[in-house]
């Protein structure tokens, strides 16, 4: 028997206004869906302990995208189509009634994890907090006779009358791959093949998870999470990747031509990210800030992993910037410092673990860093003025620094949001982004250094009540 669930023992890591288990693990965000007045977020969520397990789909909803509502378990694995595991997946509304589509995980029971097969289901809702689950799942019963046995992560949209579905595969050629159905109803899926795959395993991946596609500025983006992609001097340095390809795509013909690939955001905990289509026509993107295989310290305290903040997305010339919604602003309290540089440091000096930095600068080299009590360097974000390139450098990945690189500007921004065991920091209005978990006894002291410190800032305390 599984234990009760149980309680989450300290609130040391725990986020205010970013979206973490109320008990036991999270990864991926699924079903990002607006529905009855509410945005919905699921995730992949063991609920018994703060380790992968089965897994479930946790809940939670919103009126604004950031003060979220812990719901019950949509979804638990256990029936005939989902004997292991109900797997990553997405949602649509159909006729005022809430779909969930998502791969049921069955293992062959010799006791190895790489031994499994996959299949695609629907559930439903009207009321957007109870969901059955379709009596004649499943509604994709086997992967195409070309592929391996990973098969999963559907996303759905609707386009022209028609729904369609893209998948997370592998072809049988050990490539990354994404597949695409039709349906007229939901229920009935007709394959039509490739949408796009992997060119090389090395640049492209020999899997790819938790595939979104959606049109933006007359223009089609894939988003997808490619594994074993080999990591170059400043990119493709996380053990898996997310990241997009930007293109056009044929309906009638189902050819997607498309650039190539590139990584979504910066930092060391970013992945698995799934967008939505907002009421008022934003595409909005929310990601798992974390990383497979990490440490994961708030483990101790009975909950392990977090999502980002919703980032609108948009697409200049061929590049995906991503901002945190507006709505994040409601969040603003008391303003605890402002002025000029260089004259006031540090900026922060441990007054808060939940606050908004915001941070104009003459383009010169500096180093923005956050130091624990003991005045240890954690992060420190470091930018070079002649090759326009900023450098993270995180204590808990020596060796290990990322990269972003940045047009030529005489002037930079920098947003940090830092919630606990996070920060997000977004680089000239989102044009790059680092996705950081941290963890220290103390909110962080923020200092910044440089020879020709020119600019000001502004720093707001966020109050999640
Ligand atoms: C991505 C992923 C998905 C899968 C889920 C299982 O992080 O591996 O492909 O559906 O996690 O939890």
């Amino acid at each position: 028997m599984l234990k009760e669930l149980s309680t989450v023992t300290s609130l040391r890591y725990r986020p205010e206004f970013h979206l973490a288990p109320t008990f036991g693990w999270m990864n991926d965000p699924n079903g990002f869906v607006y529905f009855q007045g509410y945005y919905h977020i699921f995730y992949q969520n063991y609920p018994y302990k703060p380790e992968w397990g089965p897994m479930h789909w946790g809940h939670a909803r919103s009126r604004d995208l950031i003060h979220w509502e812990n719901l019950p378990i949509a979804l638990a694995p256990g029936d005939d189509e989902d004997t292991n595991g109900v797997f990553s997946g997405s949602g649509i509304v159909k006729n005022g009634r809430l779909y969930l589509i998502y791969t049921g995980h069955h293992y062959y029971g010799d006791n190895n994890p790489e031994h499994f097969w996959q299949n695609q289901n629907l559930a439903y809702s009207d009321d957007g907090v109870h969901f059955t689950k379709y009596e004649h799942n499943p509604v994709i019963s086997q992967a195409p006779s070309d592929s391996t046995h990973h098969f999963r992560d559907p996303k759905i949209w609707e386009y022209d009358g028609m729904y369609y579905v893209i998948l997370g595969n592998q072809s049988q050629d050990g490539l990354g791959r994404v597949i695409i159905y039709r349906s007229e109803n939901l229920f009935d899926w007709e394959y039509l093949g490739e949408l796009a795959k992997s060119r090389s395993v090395s640049n492209e991946g020999d899997m790819w998870e938790c595939p979104d596609f959606f049109a933006i500025n007359g223009r089609h983006v894939l988003l997808t999470s490619p594994m074993k992609i080999e990591s170059q001097q400043q990119k493709f340095r996380n053990l898996y990747q997310t990241g997009y390809f930007i293109g056009q795509y044929d309906y009638a013909k189902n050819q997607f031509k498309r650039g190539k690939f590139q990584e979504l955001d910066n930092g060391h905990d970013f992945y698995a990210s799934q967008t939505l289509l907002s009421p008022d026509g934003r595409r909005i993107v929310i990601g798992w800030a974390d990383m497979w295989e990490s440490e994961f310290p708030e483990k101790e305290d009975g909950w392990a992993g977090m999502l980002t903040l919703p980032r609108e997305f948009t697409l200049i010339d061929d590049h995906l910037f991503m901002r945190p919604v507006t709505e994040v602003h409601t969040l603003r309290g008391r303003v605890l410092g402002s002025g000029n540089l260089p004259s006031v440091q540090p900026l922060l000096n441990g007054e808060s673990s939940t606050v908004e930095i915001q941070l104009t600068l003459a383009a010169q080299n500096f180093n923005l860093c956050f130091q624990n009590s003991q005045e240890q360097d954690i992060i420190s974000l470091h930018f070079d003025a002649a090759n326009q390139e900023f450098q993270l450098t995180h204590h808990a990945h020596p060796q290990d620094d990322r990269f972003a690189t940045i047009e030529q500007s005489s002037e930079i921004t920098l947003a940090l949001y830092i919630d606990k065991s996070i920060v997000e920091i977004f680089v000239q209005n989102g044009a790059a982004v680092f996705t950081e978990r941290f963890y220290t006894n103390a909110p962080p002291v923020i200092r910044i250094n440089g020879n020709n410190l020119l600019g000001h800032f502004m720093i707001y305390q966020l109050d999640a009540q």
